[in-house]
This record gives C-alpha cells, structure tokens and sequence, in this order.
C-alpha cells in the first residue's frame, strides 16, 4: 500500500462525532478525505474547514458539510500533510501552495496532525525548498533580499512558465536552502520581512504525526511535552 494511503486513511481514527476538523490540502490529505466522505455517507456528523480551493472542491464534491474560517469559533481538530518532518515535529509545510490558509486553520485549531508518507521523516529540515508566500508587488526585492542571504531563491511557475498564484493571489518563492540549523530562527526572521505574507515553516505547530510505510504500517510520532 502506498504510505499516503495508508496515513491519510489512518487519520480517521483521530476524527469524533460533532467536531469541526480543519482540513489540510494534498495528494496525503485527498485518501483523509475519501475515509472522511466515507463516514459521512453512513450518517456520521461533522463540520469541515477547508484551507485551499483544491480541498473545498473535493469535499463539496464527496459532500462533505463545509463552514468558512470565519463562520467557527474554533476547531477542534485540523488534519494536513507535511513536505518534511523532523523528530521535534517541526515541519516545512507548502509544496502544494496552500501554506497561508493551512497556517491559518492550524493556528485556530485545538489540536493538529500530520499525515505523511515515511518518505518526509527527516533528521533535519531543509533538504525540501522551503515556500514563502509574497506579495507580487515588488516580490522581485524580496527574491533579491532572500538571494543576498544565500537562501537561493526561485519563483515558484506553472508548467506553462507563468508565476503560480496562490488561492490568496500572491506569489511563492521557493528557498533552496539544503540544510536548516535553526527552524525556530529563521521562521522569526522570515516573519520579519516585508512582503512575505507568510512562510512553510510550522515551528511548535503539531502535536503528532501520522507517518505511512509502504508495507501499509502507521508509526505514530507524538510531540515529547
Ligand atoms: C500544501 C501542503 C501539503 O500538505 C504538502 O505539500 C504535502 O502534500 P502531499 O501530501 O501531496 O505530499 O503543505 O501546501
């Protein structure tokens, strides 16, 4: 079995009668969802909250109850992928472009997961490029700001070579960083620049982490308190 499968469909275990779950974005997330229609389909009762476009059509589409982020007061629990993982729970999270309103739903959430394949369990962060959301005003000084650290920055494009928009309509430079020392440092100084609306590190932002093998075992990697 595939390792995403397994995760994904793993993380309904998590899910109970009445509660409002955030829901993450991604290829991990999609088999979540699939259970998660499952379960709703026989009559179990839930409200979800989307953080991308991609999510909020696939749940409609398997008829999913939605609400928007504004419309709840909290969530009681958020289930996303993740693009690395370190043993602290630290992650890098944005390779499908949804950081921003992933960010958002977890920040409002009481309790998060992370559901990934064995392949995005790391020693250390940074093999992965790391997403910064910016605003397209001016992004090319920002690119510049980021080049003149070394962070090797490159303008996340479509295949078609045109700029990818995110569902916010920013940009995303991509940070080619191979090895990140201090994820807690730079997410501090990432949130201190202009023009980045946001950044893919999740620092102290999850409380464990559903990691899928191939062979369809789940290893659960909970945050030492
Ligand atoms: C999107 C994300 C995804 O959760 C992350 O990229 C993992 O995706 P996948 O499960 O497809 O590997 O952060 O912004």
């Amino acid at each position: 079995m595939d390792g995403k499968k397994a995760a994904g469909r793993k993380a309904i275990d998590e899910i109970e009668e009445g509660m409002t779950v955030g829901l993450g974005t991604g290829s991990t997330v999609f088999y979540f969802l699939e259970a998660l229609a499952e379960k709703v389909a026989d009559g179990f009762s839930i409200t979800g909250v989307t953080t991308s476009q991609k999510t909020a059509e696939l749940a409609e589409k398997w008829q999913i109850p939605l609400q928007s982020l504004n419309n709840v007061k909290q969530i009681d629990l958020t289930i996303d992928g993740a693009d690395e993982v370190d043993p602290s729970l630290n992650g890098i999270k944005g390779g499908g472009g949804a950081l921003l309103y992933e960010k958002l739903v977890a920040e409002a959430s009481d309790k998060r997961i992370w559901i990934v394949d064995s392949r995005k369990k790391v020693d250390r962060l940074g093999a992965f490029p790391l997403p910064i959301e910016v605003v397209p005003f001016g992004w090319k000084h920002v690119e510049a700001l980021m080049a003149g650290k070394g962070y090797r920055p490159r303008l996340r494009q479509t295949t078609g070579g045109q700029p990818f928009v995110t569902d916010a309509q920013h940009y995303i430079l991509d940070l080619h960083l191979n090895s990140i020392e201090d994820p807690e440092a730079l997410a501090d100084e990432l949130d201190h620049v202009t023009g980045i609306v946001e950044h893919g590190l999740f620092v102290n932002m999850t409380d464990k982490a559903l990691i899928g093998y191939p062979d369809g075992r789940v290893e659960k990697l909970v945050k030492e308190k």
